[in-house]
C-alpha cells in the first residue's frame, strides 16, 4: 500500500450530533481522555463553562478565541488519527453547524436515555441522512433512570426512519448499570466504579458471556434478564451488515455513560473499526475524486470572522480531500481562478493550536484568510484545477426584514448584505414589485442575526433596522406554468420571495399553512431544498 493510502486508511473524521445537554462535551472529553490527548477529564468542560452565557456579540467575539480551538479536535488512538469536528449547539446553533457536517465522513448521534430523540438531533440527523453519511448511535446517561433500551431503539427507527442494530447492550439498568454486552464478540465488560468520578480511564473486567464468573458477578436475576434480551434481539432484530452501515441505512447502537466512562471505550474501538476512512468527493461536473489521488485538493467549510476586532483576521477551515498538504504550498483557488499560497496553516489539537507541516485527506486545517475565501470554495493542485460540487442550501427557520437605518448609507448596506450572504453568514431573499428598499434574510439560528447586525455596523459602517417576520418554513416553489407562481403574490399567510439565484421561494408560518396553500394551488410543487430542474 502506498504511504498516502496508509495514512488515509487510518484516518477518521466525524462530528457528534445531539441536542443540547445530551452530553456531547462530556463524551468528547472522554474520547480525548481515552486517546491520551488529555490526562484528566474536566478541561473541556471547564472551557465550556465560560461559553456564551451572554448572547452579547462582544462577548461572543472575545470567546471566539476559545471556541476556535475547538473547531476540530485531533488525537491518536491505536494507530488511528481521529478528527472530531465540533458542531456548535445552544445559542451558537447556526448554518455553521450544518456546514461542518459537510466535512465529516460519519456522525455519532448522541441521545440522552431519558429523553430519546430530541428536536436538534432530528434536524442534524436529516442533514447527515441526506448525504447518506454513516451514523453511529450512542445512548448516554445509562447510569441514571432512563427509558427502556428497546423503547429507545424503536423511537430511533420510527422517528428517524433508519434501521437500528445494537452492538452493545446494557447489563442492569436504572441506577444498577453494571456494564455492557457486546453482541458481535459475545463478551461482557463489567465496570469497576472508582472514586475518580470518570476523570480517569475506567477499570473493567471482560469475559465471554459463557464464562461462569459473569453470572456470579452480576447475579442470577440480571443474568437471566440479559439472556432474555439477547435472545429477543437475535430473533426479532435487524441483521447486521456493514454495507448497510456505510450506506447510512442502518445505525449501530451503543449504550453507555459518558460521565462515568461506562461503555465509552467499547464504543470508541468499534466505531473506529466500523466507520469509514476519508471518502471520495463529488465534483461540480459530476466526476468523483478519490482521496488517494496524489494531487492535493481541499474545500472550505467554515469561515470564522473577526476573531480579533483589532486585526479583523478571518480563519478559513478546510478539509483535505486528496493528496498531501505541505506547509506553504501554492494551490489553485477555483472561485477566483488564481493561485494562493497556503501560509500559516494551523491545526487544532486538544488544547492548543500548532502550525501544521503536513496533513492528509480527512484532516482539517485552518488558514488565515485575507478575505478571499468563501464557504464551499475549492482549492487544488495546479494540475487538477478542480471544483467540488456546491454546498447544499440548508433550511432556514428564522426570517427578518432588514433595511438601512440611514438611507444615505444604502450603498454600504447593500454591499455588506451581499458580501455577507456570499460568505454564507445569512441567506438573502428579495421581494419583487413591492417597492421596499429592503431584503429578507433567513437564518438557522438567532445568533446569525446578531452577527449580521454587528458585522454590518463594524465592517461596512451600516446600521440596520431589523423586523423579525413570523415565518418558520421556507420552500422552493416549482410550477409548470409560471403564472401559477405569480398567484402566490399577496398571500395573507405567506410571502413570495426570490433567492440569490432568482428562484421563487415561499415563506410561511408553519407546515399547516403550507398544506393550505398547496391545496388551493394544485399546479405547484414545494421543495425543501432548491433543485435546478
Ligand atoms: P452538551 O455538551 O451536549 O450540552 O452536554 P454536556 O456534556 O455539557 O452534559 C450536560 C449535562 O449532562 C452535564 O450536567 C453533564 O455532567 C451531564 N452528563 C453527561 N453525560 C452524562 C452521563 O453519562 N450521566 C449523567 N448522569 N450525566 C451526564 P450538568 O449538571 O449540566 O453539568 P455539570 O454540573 O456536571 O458540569
Amino acid at each position: 500500500m502506498s504511504e498516502l493510502k496508509e495514512k488515509i486508511e487510518k484516518r477518521r473524521t466525524f462530528a457528534i450530533i445531539s441536542h443540547p445537554d445530551a452530553g456531547k462535551t462530556t463524551l468528547t472529553e472522554k474520547l480525548l481522555l481515552y486517546g491520551g490527548a488529555i490526562h484528566l477529564a474536566g478541561s473541556v468542560k471547564a472551557r465550556k463553562a465560560n461559553k456564551h452565557a451572554v448572547s452579547d456579540w462582544m462577548e461572543i467575539e472575545k470567546q471566539r478565541g476559545i471556541s476556535v480551538t475547538s473547531s476540530v479536535l485531533q488525537f491518536d488512538y491505536q494507530g488511528y488519527r481521529v478528527n472530531i469536528l465540533d458542531t456548535p449547539g445552544h445559542q451558537d446553533f447556526s448554518e455553521d453547524t450544518y456546514r461542518t457536517l459537510m466535512a465529516a465522513d460519519s456522525a455519532v448521534m448522541l441521545i440522552d436515555a431519558a429523553k430519546g430523540v430530541e428536536p436538534q438531533t432530528k434536524k442534524l440527523f436529516w442533514v447527515c441522512h441526506r448525504r447518506h453519511l454513516p451514523i453511529f448511535t450512542f445512548i448516554n446517561k445509562l447510569d441514571r433512570f432512563g427509558r427502556e433500551p428497546l423503547d429507545l431503539m424503536e423511537e430511533v427507527e420510527k422517528i428517524l426512519q433508519i434501521k437500528v442494530y445494537p452492538i452493545t447492550w446494557p447489563v442492569g439498568l436504572d441506577g444498577k448499570y453494571k456494564g455492557v454486552y457486546n453482541r458481535l464478540t459475545r463478551e461482557v465488560s463489567l465496570f469497576k466504579t472508582d472514586a475518580s468520578h470518570g476523570s480517569k480511564q475506567l477499570e473493567e473486567f471482560s469475559a465471554d458471556i459463557d464464562d461462569p464468573r459473569i453470572k456470579e458477578m452480576i447475579g442470577d436475576e440480571l443474568f437471566e434478564a440479559l439472556l432474555g434480551d439477547i435472545e429477543l434481539l437475535d430473533m426479532a432484530g435487524e441483521e447486521f451488515h456493514i454495507e448497510d452501515v456505510l450506506k447510512g441505512e442502518l445505525t449501530p447502537m451503543f449504550f453507555g455513560s459518558a460521565m462515568t466512562n461506562f461503555g465509552v471505550q467499547e464504543f470508541l474501538e468499534k466505531f473506529l473499526e466500523m466507520s469509514p476512512a476519508p471518502q471520495p468527493r463529488t465534483l461540480l461536473n459530476g466526476d468523483v475524486l478519490e482521496p488517494d489521488n496524489p494531487l492535493f485538493s481541499a474545500f472550505v467549510f467554515k469561515i470564522q470572522a473577526n476573531m480579533n476586532p483589532a486585526h479583523r483576521d478571518r480563519i478559513a477551515f478546510m478539509r483535505i480531500c486528496s493528496g498531501e498538504f505541505d506547509k506553504g504550498m501554492t494551490v489553485y483557488h477555483a472561485q477566483s481562478g488564481k493561485p494562493v499560497k497556503l501560509a500559516q496553516p494551523q491545526q487544532f489539537l486538544a488544547q492548543e493550536r500548532t502550525i501544521v507541516e503536513k496533513a492528509y485527506p480527512g484532516d482539517i486545517i485552518g488558514l488565515f484568510d485575507p478575505g478571499i475565501f468563501g464557504i464551499g470554495d475549492s482549492l487544488s493542485d495546479d494540475k487538477l484545477k478542480l471544483r467540488f460540487e456546491d454546498f447544499p442550501v440548508f433550511p432556514a427557520e428564522i426570517f427578518a426584514r432588514v433595511q438601512p437605518k440611514d438611507s444615505l448609507k444604502r450603498k454600504q448596506f447593500e454591499k455588506g448584505i451581499l458580501q455577507l450572504s456570499q460568505e454564507g453568514a445569512v441567506q438573502v431573499f428579495t421581494q419583487k414589485h413591492v417597492g421596499l428598499e429592503s431584503f429578507i434574510v433567513g437564518v438557522v439560528g438567532q445568533l446569525q442575526l446578531e452577527v449580521l447586525e454587528y458585522r454590518l455596523k463594524n465592517e461596512y459602517n451600516a446600521q440596520l433596522v431589523m423586523t423579525q417576520l413570523p415565518f418558520t418554513v421556507a420552500r422552493w416553489v416549482y410550477a409548470e406554468k409560471p403564472e401559477d407562481i405569480e398567484k402566490l403574490r399577496g398571500l395573507d399567510n405567506g410571502m413570495l420571495v426570490y433567492d440569490k439565484k432568482d428562484r421563487p421561494v415561499i415563506l410561511v408560518n408553519n407546515e399547516w399553512a403550507l398544506n393550505w396553500i398547496l391545496q388551493r394551488n394544485p399546479g405547484l410543487e414545494f421543495l425543501v431544498v432548491p433543485s435546478d430542474k
